[in-house]
Parts: structure tokens; C-alpha cells; sequence
């Protein structure tokens, strides 16, 4: 019989999320850090651009917010918008005292008080992207990966994959997790169980984020009794890397920033003829003109144009892209780039209150996961990372004030009723046809009957994976898309339930939007009222000021 671990406080996901929550917890608890994979194997060590934050003597908190409420399509919540906006300087100065180092002007490398290099995106109306050349998120993981290593009330449990939550009572009280060489599924018990396991992008045929995203996190917590939210808003990044050999390279909206230009194979610019902010209008606008564009000319892509500015500005700016596309034999201070649009967050997920906290008592969600109400039915470019470090904070102060010590008799994992599955090619074939369907029936443009039809078939793979769950010894391919028909089931009953056109989710049978804008809560079968958070079952909670 395998033995019971314990924690105090266990993370699933070593993200932007997971990281900065494990370091703000007090160093007297014991604290465990899961990741499926590598320790930065989520879409955190992807992340390009950079992270928003209010920095520069001409912008301001209500500028910021602002514009995450206008790119958000009237579906934001503001107090969470004020929330995170009010805390990005203070999220800035954390991370810089963890190690993290950012771009500076350098313009300005001599003066006594040295300023960072900002950038802009999609939105924006000030210059307030903070970043690391075009590998911000490498930088955040490997200064924050390097803290870690160095607590001694932290450990660091690689390769192991969440199976499901461990309920006692109405409470969290643990985990069950499936060894990295998939032999046996550990039993965790921990006080506070965090889920930091990032989006469901995955449920897509194409996407940006790398493997892993299959929203083990979202579909966990809501088998566990939590509400969850907005999910039919997934965003499509306007500019991935259209190349044989390179399916999910993202091309950082950054570029646009400084200056990139849309072109059809032409030449001709479309943008400006869409919006009148061109190429960073916010990103549901530019997807969507893209994807207009290619079916009105049956084109397989468009393409970006950044060489007009200056080699070197080029090189020195986006390393990363420079070199990624050269070895594809695309130099991008000569040619233009071409690209695509593909799935690359979630704006949805749990729901959440401003501490994380969900319906279930002692289950906190936090990152790409939650749905805090901020990103509204459109997320700004650059304000994920942004939320991951102020939610992560929040959490880690709820955690650190209200964690009260339990001992609870949790049962190991039961496997004496399953056999050996010689199905896995069934449940590759499942997963590459869920994820078509999602392309092709809950894309950029839906319509009613597409979003019918998807409702049936996912519901049909749905209890097929039910039955390998039920019968075999269950593998990581397994538990990725039994999570991952969840969440697109419910994605799709989001999208469903919406009849307007709003933000990332437009449905051409209604394509207008509706003058009052209400949230997408599901809730599901088991949920509890009486420990559910405060305020209304179809409304995200309220906060306290
Ligand atoms: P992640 O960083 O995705 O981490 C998830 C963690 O959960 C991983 O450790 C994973 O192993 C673990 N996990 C998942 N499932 C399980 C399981 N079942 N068991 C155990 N562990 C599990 N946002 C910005 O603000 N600015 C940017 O410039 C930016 N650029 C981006 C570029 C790319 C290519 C991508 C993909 C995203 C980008 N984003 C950007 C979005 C942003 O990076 C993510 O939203 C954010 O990093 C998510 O952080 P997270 O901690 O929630 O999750
Ligand atoms: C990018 O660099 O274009 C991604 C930024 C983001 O997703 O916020």
C-alpha cells in the first residue's frame, strides 16, 4: 500500500501562478509544488511580450484600467480591474527583489534612477509592457525557478500528474497524483490545495501553448463541486507562425508594437480598414479581420511586415523571433512574416473571489485557471502575467492567515478493478478529433447549429472516455482528454448559452451585442450553496474594498 504524504499547502502548476505563490507563503509551512512536466513547462516560459504595469510618469492606474475594461467589451469586472491594476508596481518591485531582470532604456543606462525599456500591444494607449527582450516569461521562470530551489520549506514534485482532487467532507483535504513513469497514484494530503495548471488552449487543433495545456485544473475543480465561468471567450492569438515545421511559434504582438504592419499577399494593408488603430486594435478585432480575410480570399495566411525599422532594433529587440525564423529561412528584418491565427488563452475558467478562493472550501485557483473577472470577454495583451503575480499574492495572504491544521484519514488510490488499457491509439484518435472539432465548430466565427452539433459530439467522446476512465489503468494521454472533453463541453455550453456577439465570441446567427452584459456561470451537479462564495449563483462574488 503506497503511503500518505502530507502538506500544508499543495500547488498543482508551476507557472507564473504557482511559483510566486509557493515563495509569498510563510517559510513555516510545508509546501509541495507539482508540475506534469518540467518545471517550466507551462505557457509562463513561452511568454514573450511582457507583463502591463502602470510605470511611466504620463500613465496611470485609471488609464490602465481603462483600457482593460474597453478591451474587455463591457464584461470586465472594474473592482477587479482595480484590484490588479493598483498592484502592478508593487508586482514589478517583487519580482525585481526575486531576481527577475527586465529591459532598461538604454537611452537612459547612465541617469541615477535607471527606467525600464516599456513596450506596447493591442489596447494600450500608454507604453507600459514591461519585458525581457521577447523571452519575458524564460526570464520569469528561470529567476523565480532559482528561489525555489533555494527554500527549504518547498519541494519541488516533478513529472507527476494531477488525477483528481480528494474531497473530505465539503472541504479539499488532498490530492491524488500519478508517478512520473505512471506505475502508481500517490495519495497527498494537504490543508489548502492550489490550482495554478494554466489554460485549456489545447482543446484547440491549433494553438500557441505548448502541451499540457489541456485544463487538468478547470475540469478538476469543477468535478469537484466549483462553479466556473466565461469560458466560451478563448483567445485567439492574431499572430502565430504560419510554417510546416513550426505549427506553434507565436509572433509576440510586441512587434506590432513597434511598428509591424498586416499585409495580404499583395502587399495590400487590410487593418486600418477594419479599426482605426490598425494593427493594435485589441485582439478579438485583429483575429477576427484575419480570419475574415483569409476565407474572403481562400488564403492560407497574411502576413506581418517589421522591415522598415532597423536591423539591429530588430535583432536586439526580438532575439528570439529573429532566430526562430531564420532557421525556417525567414529573415525577418527583410521578409515578412508569415502568419495565422491560433487558440492561446483562456479568459474563462474557475470562479473565483479576490483571494483565489473558489466554492469549495480550501481550494484556491489562481492564473490562467480562474476567471477573476478581470480579462472580461476579451484579455489585453499582457495582462496575464499581470494577474498570475497579484492573485498569487492575494491567495498566498488568505492561505497564510486563515490555513488551519487538519488531520483528516484519506484512502490511497483503488486500482483493484481495472486492467491494462490496449486502446491508447482510441484515445489518440479521440484526442486529435476533439480538438478539430473545436477548430472548426467553436472557432473564431460560431454559429448556433455549429455549436449544437460540437454539443453532441463531445457529449458522445465524452462517455467513451468515461468508460476507459472506468476500465483501465489510467495513463497521462488519458487523464489529459478526459479533462480536456470537460472543459471544451463546457466551453461549448458557454458558447451556446450566449446569444449576442461579444468580445472573442462571435456567433453569426446573433451578431450583435446585447446592451446588458451578463457572465456565463455554469454550476455544476454537486455544488454547494451553503460553502459556496458569497453572493448570487449566476454572478461572479462581489469583493471587498
Ligand atoms: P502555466 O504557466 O501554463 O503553468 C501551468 C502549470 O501547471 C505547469 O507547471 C504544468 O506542468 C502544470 N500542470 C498542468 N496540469 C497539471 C496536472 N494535471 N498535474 C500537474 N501539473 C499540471 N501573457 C502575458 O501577460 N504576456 C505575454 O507576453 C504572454 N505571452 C505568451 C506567449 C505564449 C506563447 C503563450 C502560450 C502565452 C503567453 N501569455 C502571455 C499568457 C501567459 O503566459 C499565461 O497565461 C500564463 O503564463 C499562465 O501562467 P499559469 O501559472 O497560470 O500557468
Ligand atoms: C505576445 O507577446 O504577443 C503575447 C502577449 C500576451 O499574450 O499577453
Amino acid at each position: 500500500m503506497s503511503t500518505i504524504h502530507r502538506y500544508d499547502v499543495l500547488i498543482i502548476g508551476s507557472g507564473a501562478a504557482g511559483l510566486s505563490l509557493a515563495l509569498q507563503l510563510p517559510s513555516a509551512m510545508k509546501v509541495g509544488v507539482v508540475s506534469k512536466s518540467q518545471l517550466a513547462a507551462g505557457s509562463t516560459f513561452w511568454a514573450q511580450g511582457g507583463m502591463a504595469a502602470v510605470l511611466h510618469d504620463r500613465d496611470s492606474v485609471e488609464a490602465h484600467v481603462a483600457d482593460t475594461l474597453s478591451a474587455g467589451a463591457g464584461l470586465c469586472h472594474e473592482p477587479a480591474v482595480n484590484f490588479t491594476v493598483k498592484r502592478s508596481r508593487q508586482v514589478v518591485d517583487w519580482l525585481v527583489s526575486q531576481g527577475v531582470n527586465f529591459d532598461l532604456r538604454e537611452d537612459r543606462a547612465d541617469a541615477e534612477f535607471r527606467e525600464f525599456h516599456l513596450t506596447t500591444e493591442g489596447g494600450h494607449s500608454h507604453r507600459r509592457v514591461i519585458h525581457a527582450a521577447d523571452q519575458t516569461g524564460r526570464a520569469i521562470s528561470e529567476g523565480l525557478a532559482t528561489r525555489i530551489a533555494e527554500a527549504n520549506n518547498i519541494s519541488l514534485l516533478i513529472d507527476q500528474c494531477l488525477v483528481d482532487l480528494i474531497k473530505s467532507g465539503s472541504r479539499v483535504a488532498g490530492a491524488h497524483l500519478l508517478s512520473a513513469d505512471g506505475s502508481s497514484v500517490e495519495t497527498l494530503h494537504a490543508d489548502a490545495v492550489v490550482l495554478a495548471t494554466g489554460g485549456a488552449s489545447k482543446a484547440y487543433r491549433y494553438t500557441t501553448n505548448p502541451d499540457g495545456a489541456s485544463g487538468d485544473g478547470i475540469a478538476a475543480a469543477w468535478r469537484a463541486g466549483c462553479r466556473v465561468a466565461n469560458l466560451e471567450f478563448n483567445q485567439f492569438h492574431p499572430t502565430c507562425l504560419f510554417h510546416p515545421d513550426s505549427r506553434s511559434f507565436l509572433i509576440t504582438e510586441a512587434l506590432r508594437g513597434e511598428g509591424a504592419t498586416l499585409h495580404l499577399s499583395n502587399g495590400e494593408r487590410f487593418m486600418p480598414g477594419f479599426d482605426q488603430r490598425g494593427e493594435l486594435a485589441p485582439r478579438d478585432i485583429v483575429a477576427r479581420a484575419i480570419d475574415h480575410e483569409m476565407k474572403r480570399l481562400g488564403a492560407e495566411c497574411v502576413y506581418l511586415d517589421i522591415s522598415h525599422r532597423p536591423a539591429d532594433f530588430v535583432m536586439r529587440h526580438f532575439p528570439q523571433t529573429y532566430e526562430r525564423c531564420l532557421e525556417l529561412g525567414i529573415n525577418i528584418t527583410q521578409h515578412r512574416i508569415p502568419v495565422v491565427p491560433a487558440a492561446h488563452y483562456t479568459c474563462g475558467g474557475v470562479l473565483v473571489d479576490q483571494f483565489g478562493a473558489t466554492d469549495v472550501p480550501g481550494l484556491y485557483v489562481v492564473g490562467e485557471s480562474a476567471c477573476t473577472g478581470l480579462h472580461g470577454a476579451n484579455r489585453m495583451a499582457s495582462n496575464s502575467l499581470l494577474e498570475c503575480f497579484v492573485y498569487a499574492q492575494s491567495a498566498a495572504g488568505h492561505i497564510a492567515e486563515s490555513l488551519v491544521a487538519r488531520q483528516t484519514a484519506l484512502s490511497p488510490w483503488d486500482d483493484s478493478r481495472v486492467r491494462n488499457s490496449d486502446e491508447e491509439v482510441v484515445i489518440q484518435h479521440n484526442w486529435q478529433e476533439l480538438r478539430r472539432l473545436m477548430w472548426d465548430y467553436v472557432g473564431i466565427v460560431r454559429t448556433s447549429r455549429r455549436l449544437e452539433q460540437a454539443a453532441r459530439r463531445i457529449s458522445l467522446l465524452e462517455s467513451e472516455v468515461a468508460g476507459y476512465y472506468a476500465r483501465f489503468q489510467i495513463t497521462r494521454p488519458l487523464l489529459e482528454l478526459r479533462n480536456l472533453a470537460r472543459v471544451a463541453s463546457l466551453m461549448v455550453e458557454c458558447a451556446a448559452g450566449r446569444t449576442e456577439s461579444r468580445g472573442l465570441h462571435f456567433n453569426s446567427d446573433h451578431p450583435q451585442q446585447s446592451s446588458q452584459a451578463r457572465d456565463s456561470v455554469l454550476i455544476p451537479p454537486n455544488f454547494n450553496s451553503e460553502t459556496a462564495l458569497p453572493g448570487t449563483t449566476d454572478q461572479l462574488p462581489p469583493y471587498q474594498s
